[in-house]
């Protein structure tokens, strides 16, 4: 029981406006992304709560093994009023969530997005490659090696390097040949990247990459 005139303080809901405050907004990227691609169809495995490629992209599937992404992208109400105000026109017409594991077959179309986005996530490049269609967009990042499997898979070409301070992100597209040169050649060996999980260090960094599928 809570004594008179004291309020119980409720920890707020995890929602896409609580995680925001650890990771930041990525809607800048979307926004960015929709500019000069104008992807219509999203795939987001291990997306968790960031709902921010909606805020850009008609049509997002998120996907997670998590309870709490799955009960909040169940409240279509919510999601809604945290995107209002936030989208660009035509965004976040379509917004679907799978409560699924993405290293298991899943019911979803083969070449049916033209976004796979990976950030943080593990080796979903490995398993979600089918649902990308050709010509289509592969934004990864580092962290569990995803950017760094991708660098190494010729049917991949880097278009950007994505660029980030705060919450500016700014797609570059200069110089493509000076990013993913790693720190140590031998490190760029797809089956260790692998088995350890970890992304290659390379001699410029950056936020994350987008390939293209040729
Ligand atoms: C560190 S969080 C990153 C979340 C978000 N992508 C971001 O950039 O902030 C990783 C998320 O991936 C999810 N995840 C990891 N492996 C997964 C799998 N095999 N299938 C579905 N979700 C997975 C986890 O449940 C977790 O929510």
């Amino acid at each position: 029981m809570t004594p008179r005139g004291q309020h119980r303080h409720r920890p707020a809901r995890p929602s896409w406006a609580t995680y925001r405050r650890s990771i930041g907004d990525r809607s800048g990227l979307f926004a960015a992304l929709a500019r000069d691609w104008a992807p219509a169809r999203a795939l987001y495995p291990g997306s968790y709560l960031d709902a921010s490629p909606s805020t850009a992209i008609p049509s997002v599937t998120y996907l997670d093994t998590d309870r709490r992404a799955a009960r909040y992208f169940a409240d279509h109400e919510l999601v809604a009023t945290e995107l209002e105000g936030r989208t660009r026109p035509g965004a976040g017409a379509d917004i679907q969530f799978l409560h699924a594991d993405y290293t298991t077959p899943l019911d979803l179309p083969r070449g049916g997005f033209d976004l796979l986005i990976s950030l943080y996530a593990g080796p979903a490049w490995d398993h979600c490659r089918p649902y990308l269609t050709r010509g289509g967009l592969f934004l990864a990042n580092t962290s569990h090696g995803d950017a760094s499997l991708a660098a190494l898979d010729p049917r991949l070409e880097l278009v950007h390097a994505v660029l980030h301070d705060e919450d500016e992100y700014r797609l570059d597209s200069t110089a493509l040949e000076s990013h993913l040169i790693p720190k140590s050649p031998e490190a760029a060996d797809p089956d260790l990247i692998r088995s350890t999980g970890r992304g290659v260090t390379y001699t410029r960094t950056a936020f994350a990459y987008v390939f293209r599928l040729t």
